[in-house]
């Protein structure tokens, strides 16, 4: 529901209901105020009243009276003694109160209130019909609740004004948003924002951030593959070309050895790629379970002994601690399976790659130590970067293999590092997960 809607109908709801009672209370208090009003008047009339003189000529004057205008005024009787009394009124014979004082009678039809003052020689009293006090009342109670009833068509304006007036930096926002280009990441203007839209447009101007950064990555991604398999593809098809182009049977299968080698390299590009956009899309964490880490890094150990073998490389497992994790078992073989990859392929015939799982407190801790040629200090930040490759290797390598492990620890939530070893020439890449209780 809209925002501008509930706050109008809230504001014009209390509105009208604070009006309702305030002018119901103005209303109570100017007809019980008419009432004292008009009981004074009743007391100064009579009070002014002598012995009856004016009485003959009142009569005369309400028999002449336009009988609209003489239902509102007062009927004076005048009782001397025990004479009879007498009226303002022809033939109203309100019986005359005993002592002074206000007192109420019904009279015909109608209910009078008058006001009796008694003299020693006279009795005075003053009456007013109570239908007519009433209609007095009631006008003035009216004309005090008037300007209320008056003004609240105008404070509902006020406050449909005013809403809108409050949230047009909102409806702006939201007007700027519609109205941008599909393409446009630009952060949202947050001018003019009230405090408590402030953090919404600051998260959604960060989620633009983040979105932006997501989109620059993939294009990098893409120009960078593009670029990677572009040299392999050339190679390939100079090497296509050259087949046409041989002597012998042996220069051919020479140069069929060389195309599959080449094919097998652009095979390796695509299937790291494919991996690292997996690992790298955010797709949703795969199921991790209850993982043994010793016969994990066992099981990569194996699978990597005929690259050790075939490079003269001397792999084997130094310490086996018994080390329970949660992980997804698959990506795990993939974070040791290129670490060891690199480990072996990157020490020359006759090196030593040494595995280990180490369990210190609630960690668990996977060692790779080589004693290959290391790798430059400087250039040591960088190997997680993606398509990075130190130069001067033979080694062939797409330069991805590290990138995927970043992103696989990062999805496991494991820490890894690689550095250079202190005791030696080489290489110890460490691993260290958190361990299952
Ligand atoms: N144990 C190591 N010893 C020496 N250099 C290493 C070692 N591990 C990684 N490197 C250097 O870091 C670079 C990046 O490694 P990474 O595994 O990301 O890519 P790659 O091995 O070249 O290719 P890929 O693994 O994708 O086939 C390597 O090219 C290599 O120069
Ligand atoms: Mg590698």
């Amino acid at each position: 529901m809209s925002l501008k809607n509930q706050l109008t109908t809230w504001s014009v709801a209390i509105l009208t209901l604070i009006a309702l009672i305030a002018g119901s209370i103005s209303y109570l208090f100017a007809q019980k105020g008419a009432g004292l009003f008009l009981d004074h008047q009743l007391r100064l009339v009579a009070g002014s009243v002598d012995e009856g003189s004016q009485l003959p000529s009142m009569q005369e004057k309400y028999l002449t009276e336009d009988p609209q205008n003489r239902e509102y005024g007062f009927v004076i009787q005048v009782c001397i003694a025990d004479k009879e009394v007498r009226s303002s009124r022809p033939d109203f014979t309100l019986p005359i109160g005993k002592s002074s004082g206000y007192s109420e009678q019904v009279y015909g039809d109608e209910k009078w209130r008058s006001y009796t003052i008694v003299y020693p020689d006279r009795t005075v009293q003053v009456s007013q019909s109570d239908v007519v006090r009433r209609a007095i009342a009631s006008d003035a109670a009216l004309f005090a609740a008037l300007p209320i009833a008056g003004l609240l068509p105008f404070s509902w304006l006020l406050v449909v004004l005013g809403v809108g007036r409050i949230l047009k930096p909102l409806a702006d926002v939201t007007m700027a948003v519609t109205m941008r280009d599909a393409s446009s990441l630009e952060p949202i203007s947050s001018k003019n924002i009230p405090e408590e839209a402030a953090p919404l447009i600051t998260e959604i101007n960060s989620l633009l951030l983040r979105i932006q950064e997501s989109i620059e990555s993939q294009r990098n991604f893409v120009l960078d593959a593009a670029h990677e398999l572009r040299t392999p593809l050339a190679a390939l098809h100079l090497q296509i070309d050259n087949l046409s182009k041989c002597h012998s049977q042996e220069d051919l299968q020479a140069r069929i050895r060389e195309l599959q080698f080449g094919m097998q390299r652009s095979a390796h590009i695509v299937r790291q790629l494919l991996k690292m956009a997996h690992y790298e899309s955010g797709q949703p964490e795969s199921v991790r379970k209850q993982v043994d880490l010793g016969d994990t890094v066992k099981r990569c150990i194996s699978a990597i002994i005929p690259l050790a073998e075939k490079s003269g490389v001397d792999l084997g497992m130094v310490c086996d601690e018994e080390a329970e994790i949660l992980a997804n078992e698959d990506d795990l073989a993939i974070l040791i399976g290129n670490l060891l990859d690199n480990a072996v392929r990157y020490t020359s015939r006759g090196g030593k790659v040494d595995v280990s799982v180490e369990v210190e407190g609630d960690r668990a801790i996977v060692s790779i130590v080589d004693n290959g040629p290391g790798i430059p200090e400087e250039l040591l930040p960088r190997v997680f970067d993606r398509f990075f490759r130190v130069h001067g290797h033979q080694t062939e390598g797409s330069g991805i293999g590290l990138s995927i492990v970043n992103a696989i620890a990062k999805r496991e939530s494991a820490e890894v590092s690689l550095e250079n070893r202190k005791d030696a020439r080489g290489i110890r890449a460490t691993v260290v997960f958190s361990r299952l209780a």
